[in-house]
């Protein structure tokens, strides 16, 4: 396995979160894949957290980490993170 840049926890780069320009399809796209892989992705080492747990700026910090544990590319991050933020 490649290992993608290791991302430390000082860098305040929103990895996680799509781009702002992002149309109202893609977003929705988004959502609805994260939908998917959020309870299979996520609950593998404990169970899936909801949306409204976490502020947006703490699920960025948590899926900085998370997705590395889950094994997840960019897009599926982006996924994720974006249904996160719906179901708020
Ligand atoms: C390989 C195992 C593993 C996977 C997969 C995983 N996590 Fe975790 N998660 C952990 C462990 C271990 C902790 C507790 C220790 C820590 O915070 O690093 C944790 C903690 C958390 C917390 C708690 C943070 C807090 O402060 O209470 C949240 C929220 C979370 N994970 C979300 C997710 C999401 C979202 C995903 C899917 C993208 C995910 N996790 C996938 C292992 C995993």
């Amino acid at each position: 396995m490649t290992s993608s840049a290791v991302v430390g926890c000082s860098n305040m780069q929103p990895a996680s979160a799509p781009p702002a320009n992002i149309s109202p399809a893609e977003r929705r796209e988004l959502f609805r894949r994260g939908a998917q892989l959020w309870p299979v992705k996520c609950m593998q080492c404990h169970n899936a957290r909801p949306g409204s747990e976490f502020t947006p700026e703490q699920w960025q910090m948590i899926l900085m980490h998370m997705r590395t544990l889950a094994n997840l590319p960019p897009q599926d991050a982006q996924a994720v993170y974006v249904y996160l933020q719906g179901g708020r």
